[in-house]
């Protein structure tokens, strides 16, 4: 039988223990699984592209047959490119069904051999996203045990940055405003 490759798709900005829990899962009844990082999402991410492939292969150099790459464009482009059969997506409540149905139903209207399988994580990462990762790490709140140590470190790095950022340009900008 022909191995069966398969895509994860996503932002991973960033990554979380939910989407490690689904990559272990996926590795386990996949023969190859490429996450792969959208390049340009609509949103402007907090991590650049590089540093989110960074945490992600060092967090995913232990799963022997798991690979990061990169992708732009259409998902369905990017799977045929790399001769894959299926695509990886986590589903953690009902509220994630309605757009992952669309999202899945489409990508098999644009090609159909292209098959969408969804693997729920562990019940303690249902309510974890990313989103909300940036949102309580913005205002001061733990993200111990959602997200790896390595990128919890890299949200407390990412915070210094800004903040040091937002002071060179309040001092930049403060003798303009004295004219
Ligand atoms: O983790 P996310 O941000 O929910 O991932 C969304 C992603 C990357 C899977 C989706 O936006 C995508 O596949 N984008 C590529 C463009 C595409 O193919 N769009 C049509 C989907 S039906």
């Amino acid at each position: 039988m022909k191995p069966v490759i398969a895509i994860y798709p996503g932002s991973f900005d960033p990554l979380t223990n939910g989407h490690l829990d689904l990559i272990e899962r996926g590795s386990k009844i996949f023969d190859q699984l490429i996450v792969a990082i959208l390049r340009h999402p609509e949103k402007a991410p907090l991590f650049t592209l590089d540093e989110r492939r960074e945490m992600l292969e060092s967090m995913t150099g232990r799963f022997k047959n798991v690979s990061v790459d990169t992708f732009d464009g259409l998902l369905v482009a990017y799977a045929r490119s790399k001769g894959a059969g299926a695509v990886l997506r986590g589903i953690r409540a009902i509220s994630d069904y309605e757009y992952e149905l669309q999202m899945a139903l489409m990508n098999r209207k644009l090609d159909r051999r292209l098959e969408t399988v969804f693997m729920m994580p562990a019940e303690k990462y249902s309510y974890l996203s990313s989103r909300l990762v940036k949102e309580i790490f913005r205002h001061g709140g733990s993200v111990r045990g959602l997200v790896p140590k390595k990128v919890e470190e890299r949200l407390h790095e990412k915070v210094m940055q800004n903040a040091k950022g937002k002071m060179q340009n309040g001092k930049a900008r403060r003798p303009a405003g004295r004219r």
